[in-house]
């Protein structure tokens, strides 16, 4: 096996692993988290741990800018598809003057 065949299925093994994991923290937008937004569960993440932080986020429009501070290390978000599980935030230019840094609805 060459190289890059070896990385990847090790790559492949090391998100099959972690995606078996239990998530840390569920979060959910019909009354079950304690937490109204992925901002708010972001905020509770312990700092600079050297543990993974996996949140699993349910299907649902999260319309808000999340940003993971530095000191928020090993964080995984995951969530349900593509279509459902969905972040989104108003921060174009033309409509809040917003630069091109900060308009992503994720960031770090
Ligand atoms: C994490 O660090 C931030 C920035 O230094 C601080 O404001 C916050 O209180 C800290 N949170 C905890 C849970 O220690
Ligand atoms: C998240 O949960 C895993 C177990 O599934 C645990 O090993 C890990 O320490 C937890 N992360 C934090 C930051 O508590």
């Amino acid at each position: 096996m060459s190289i890059p065949v070896i990385a990847f299925l090790l790559l492949q093994s090391l998100l099959a692993t972690v995606s078996a994991q239990p998530p840390n923290l569920t979060m959910a937008l019909d009354g079950t988290c304690d937490y109204h937004s992925i901002t708010e569960v972001v905020r509770a993440i312990p700092n600079n741990s050297l543990n993974l932080f996996r949140i699993y986020i349910k299907a649902g429009v999260y319309n808000e800018n999340v940003v993971i501070a530095a000191e928020k290390g090993n964080v995984i978000l995951s969530g349900d598809e593509m279509y459902k599980t969905v972040i989104i935030s108003t921060r174009s230019q033309k409509i809040t003057g917003h630069g091109i840094g900060d308009s992503a609805a994720l960031s770090k």
